[in-house]
């Protein structure tokens, strides 16, 4: 593939990783609210899933393309994957101390936000489950245990594969109610969503359980600009494309900010 993608030094320059196309999900919020910023957006499809992956395995990805946004010039790092933030941003934070990485974690503290205390899941990969990370996340903001956790073993995939092959939208919904089955009947009235390919479906999610599901994405948008928008600072004008790199097919390619979203888009 071209690689179109030379230093873009009149804007500034924030990276976006996630194991595939999930991260637009933050990506779409990021342009709301920043647009005056130019993104690199790499997206790891040949690795992707990383739900069943081990933490070793994600935390080498993760430094891999750590070093390739570094090289476009990256002023700091979003990684737009719920899986790779509890699985190495500490270990990002250690080894590149230069570098501001801003990770996205299951917004546990949605709970309190709502009016009333109600029952809520909380959808996450299998590997965000089981980390350490959503462990220590979990007991200090649901103490309680009023939030049940549902790691969902083909979802981040199944959205994957729909972004590229929209063609089969009836499939997709029927496999999207059976992933969903085991969160049927028990009455939630929210369901978080830990993994940020599910943002992307938010609306079928939502058609499906009869809940409302809630998404941290335009929290991180907001927190990444407010940590990088500093008094004083001066903001170029608003870029119209973003790039955009896929580890299946390697080199940057520019993105129009209006069609990026494939059958997302609403
Ligand atoms: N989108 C990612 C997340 O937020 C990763 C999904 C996956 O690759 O399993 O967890």
């Amino acid at each position: 593939m071209e690689n179109d993608k030379k230093m873009d030094l009149t804007h500034h320059r924030i990276g976006v990783f996630d194991s595939g196309i999930g991260g637009l999900s933050v990506l779409k919020e990021l342009l709301n609210v920043f647009p005056e910023a130019q993104f690199y957006y790499y997206s790891d499809d040949a690795h992707a899933p990383y739900g069943p992956k081990s933490d070793e395995f994600i935390t080498e990805r993760s430094f891999k393309i750590t070093k390739e946004l570094l090289d476009q010039g990256a002023e700091m790092i979003v990684v737009a994957c719920n899986t790779a933030t509890a699985a190495s941003i500490d270990a990002l934070r250690v080894n590149f101390p230069f570098m501001t990485f801003v990770g996205v974690e299951p917004y546990l503290n949605a709970y309190y936000k709502e009016t009333t205390p109600s029952k809520m899941a909380v959808l996450t990969t299998e590997s965000t489950g089981k980390s350490e990370r959503f462990k220590r996340l979990k007991e200090r903001l649901d103490p309680n245990g009023f939030i049940d956790n549902f790691s969902l073993k083909n979802l981040a995939r199944m959205v994957e594969e729909f972004y590229y092959d929209p063609g089969f939208e009836s499939a997709f919904d029927r496999q999207l109610v059976e992933e969903l089955l085991p969160l049927q009947g028990k009455n939630y009235t929210h369901a978080i969503l830990g993994c940020t390919h599910y943002p992307l479906v938010k609306d079928k999610i939502e058609k499906i359980l009869k809940l409302k599901a809630l998404s941290p994405c335009p929290y991180v948008a907001q927190r990444v600009r407010e940590l990088y928008v500093k008094p004083g600072k001066n903001l170029s004008a608003a870029s119209t494309e973003f790039y955009f790199y896929s580890s299946s097919k390697p080199g940057w390619t520019k993105k129009d900010r209006e069609n990026y979203l494939g059958p997302f888009k609403k």
